[in-house]
């Protein structure tokens, strides 16, 4: 076992600029249009995001610079390893090489902070003191506290009602940041009173959470919205990934056929895929053949039974209009346990990627993640989240057929968290008190019906 185990870069190898993709998209991306159906103009989210952040939102520009604040604060835990994963080779017998770019080492445990300190930095640039915010397992919440922690500004949480139950130690992680943290739907909003009367055991989604978040910040003066996922200076933010991860497979002269990262509101997937794509988009021959693969749960199957249309962002209505892939905004899906993966929509950039056939997705049953998850927790040691166990079941479903065939594949995925905090859902697992639960298309019809009708 010459080769190394871990591939680390020096803390100035950070990263200088994060990539923006719309620069290298065969096409525009499609704006968010407003309620009358015209694009959105720009004046109209300074309700509830700061103008800085706007501008990355709106950018066509390839490389936008990382403020010398954000770099610092980066510093923490980044450069993040990139691992291979010899153990877990060995372990299935494949000649594929497996590589994972590990983000569980951030403080809060995930990739999440890589957009959260920059959020942060912004809107306190931005004259903020308050950010509201959604949160699904727990995990975007407690990255945002602590980067509020790091920029001396305010944060307030609604996380959705399933997690909240089932993850109360993630509550105390952000209380311990100092956020305050309510079960969404909560009676503190409109948004929330309103589904509460309707289901007083409403066990709350995404959707509801940021209608519940969004509420709040366009009624304050001094609080604005932080979204963990699907705009595009979310996942701009999160190509520090990607962006690290080429540096790393280059040091030892490899580069990937395949990536897989799991995909919720898409946000790590196109961290870690865009700057590879940008390589693709270049015509290097190395891209050529280059595979990304976005990993979904069956039972919340946005891009692979979903339909691309425009539909409001959260549950409610309040957000403006966004063209994704979609299962409907009254989508309910039901309580797994990758609850960051439980979003009825997609990031608009990805879904615009996927549509245009340059992006590959799969959905991946609930059992078989977590037993790709303990497979790689006994093999490499770390016990990952939820969400990161679908790359994981992707990656080895596709180092398995490395086996059958004899193909010497390199393949990379992306450890989004760990599971350090989600370890009742492994006792369920474990307990065989889990399901695995396929979206009846006749479920996502229904849903469907109800999508806002545009032009
Ligand atoms: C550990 C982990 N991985 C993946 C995701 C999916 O989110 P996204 O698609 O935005 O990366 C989440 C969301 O909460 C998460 O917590």
């Amino acid at each position: 076992m010459s080769e190394p185990t871990k591939i680390l870069l020096e803390e100035h190898e950070i990263p200088t600029h994060w990539y923006n993709v719309v620069a290298d998209m065969p096409n525009p991306p499609a704006p968010p249009l407003g309620p009358d159906g015209q694009p959105v103009p720009p004046e109209k989210m300074l309700a509830i995001f700061p103008g800085n952040l706007l501008e990355q939102e709106m950018s066509a520009e390839r490389w936008i610079a990382i403020p010398g604040e954000v770099r610092e604060a980066y510093r923490l835990w980044r450069p993040s390893p990139l691992y291979r994963a010899h153990r877990l080779e060995q372990m299935l017998g494949t000649p594929a090489k497996i590589y994972y770019k590990n983000e569980a080492i951030s403080p809060a445990g995930s990739h999440k902070p890589n957009t959260a300190v920059p959020q942060a930095f912004f809107n306190k640039q931005a004259g903020i003191s308050r950010l509201a915010t959604e949160t699904g397992a727990g995990q975007w919440g407690s990255s945002l506290a602590f980067a509020g922690q790091m920029f001396g500004v305010a944060v307030r949480v609604f996380m959705v009602k399933v997690s909240y139950d089932q993850k109360p130690f993630r509550r105390s992680m952000m209380q311990t940041w100092g956020a305050e943290v309510f079960a969404s739907p909560s009676d503190i909003t409109q948004a929330g009173r309103d589904a509460l009367a309707k289901d007083p055991e409403n066990q709350g989604s995404l959707g509801l959470a940021i209608s519940e978040a969004v509420e709040e910040a366009a009624s304050r003066a001094d609080t604005n919205y932080a979204l963990g996922s699907v705009l595009n200076h979310v996942l701009l933010h999160q190509t520090v990934i990607g962006l690290e991860a080429k540096q790393q497979l280059a040091k030892i002269g490899e580069y990937p056929d395949m990536i897989f990262a799991p995909c919720g509101g898409g946000s790590n997937f196109g961290g870690i895929v865009f700057p590879f794509l940008a390589d693709k988009a270049a015509g290097d021959p190395k891209a050529k053949n280059l595979r990304l693969v976005a990993v979904e749960p069956m039972s919340c199957p946005s891009l692979t039974k979903g339909v691309y249309a425009y539909d409001f962002g959260d549950a409610t209505g309040y957000t403006p209009l966004m063209k994704m892939y979609t299962l409907g905004h009254d989508f309910m899906p039901p309580g797994i346990h990758a609850g960051g993966l439980r979003y009825h929509g997609d990031s608009p950039l990805v879904s615009q990627l996927y549509h245009e056939k340059l992006i590959e997705a799969v959905a991946v049953p609930q059992l078989a993640t977590f037993e790709a998850g303990v497979q790689f927790a006994r093999a490499e040691g770390i016990i990952p989240a939820p969400e990161s166990c679908h790359g994981i079941r992707a990656c080895i479903d596709e180092a398995m057929r490395c086996k059958q065939t004899g193909e010497k594949k390199t393949l990379l995925f992306n450890l989004t968290g760990h599971g350090h905090f989600d370890m009742a859902s492994y006792d369920r697992y474990f307990s065989g008190a889990l399901d695995d639960y396929d979206y009846p298309r006749e479920a996502v019809e229904r849903s469907l019906q109800h999508l806002p009708k545009v032009g």
